[in-house]
């Protein structure tokens, strides 16, 4: 994997609601896997964390696709056990991956289970095997951060994994693609709903510098955002 963090900055696309906003991305993601595994056989996706993606994944696992052709890995991961709740592995389990028919050695969770040093050293081999993503979905946190790249962290940018310890987002150890890493996608899509993020949502687009806007995409970036984020309304 070649890492650079030049590429195309995301444009901005309104939806009325979170539904609409969901509805919306499942068809991007379903029309880049059809066209991925059409073009090259496979389509390797990176998942975003948190509660935003939910909806997302649950209409996917209603879908139909080439499920056999999938390949999983997760934008970031928090130091907990492998069955705890709060681990965007088991949250990507319970709203998509158990209920579709993607192969096990297909799908690459984060080993943080490790603790944050191994769990990264480990999971650079991983990615290091793939040219390029084929996309990645991410969300943003109320300070801006992505993943868990977090505002004033500081990180060798030529990494391909960062190891985390004192995220502001309990739990405070977590695994982190790098920035670099993540912008090596064909298409980026980050989503943004509920008037929380409305005060980022303003510095962005006004040209503050956070973690999330340092994401870029090699072909085709979007951020998916909805009336609430955009516009403050509660
Ligand atoms: C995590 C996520 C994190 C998340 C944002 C937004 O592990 O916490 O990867 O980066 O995407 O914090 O979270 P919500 O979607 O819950 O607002």
């Amino acid at each position: 994997m070649t890492l650079s963090n030049s590429g195309v900055s995301p444009t901005w696309k309104l939806f009325k609601n979170s539904t609409q906003l969901a509805e919306h991305a499942t068809l991007d993601i379903l029309n880049a896997a059809s066209v991925s595994i059409k073009n090259n056989g496979a389509f390797h996706i990176v998942l975003a964390g948190g509660t935003t993606p939910r909806n997302v994944y649950k209409l996917l696992a209603q879908a139909t696709s080439d499920w056999q052709h999938w390949h999983i890995y997760l934008g970031d991961e928090r130091c907990l056990a492998v069955d705890d709740g709060e681990r965007n592995s088991v949250m990507a389990n319970e709203c998509l991956l158990q209920h579709v028919s993607i192969p096990e050695t297909q799908i690459h969770f984060i080993p943080s289970e490790l603790g944050p040093e191994k769990a990264a050293y480990a999971y650079k081999d991983t990615l290091s095997a793939v040219e390029e993503f084929d996309m990645v979905l991410l969300g943003m946190g109320e300070d801006g951060h992505t993943a868990s790249l977090f505002p004033g962290h500081i990180h060798d940018p030529q990494q391909l994994t960062h190891a985390v310890f004192d995220a502001p987002k309990p739990p405070a150890e977590r695994v982190s693609l790098s920035s670099a890493c993540l912008s090596n996608n064909a298409n980026l899509l980050i989503f943004i709903t509920g008037h929380s993020k409305h005060e980022r949502v303003i510095d962005w687009i006004s040209g503050v510098s956070m973690p999330v806007s340092t994401i870029k995409s090699k072909n085709k970036a979007a951020v998916y955002c909805d009336h609430s984020a955009w516009l403050g309304e509660t």
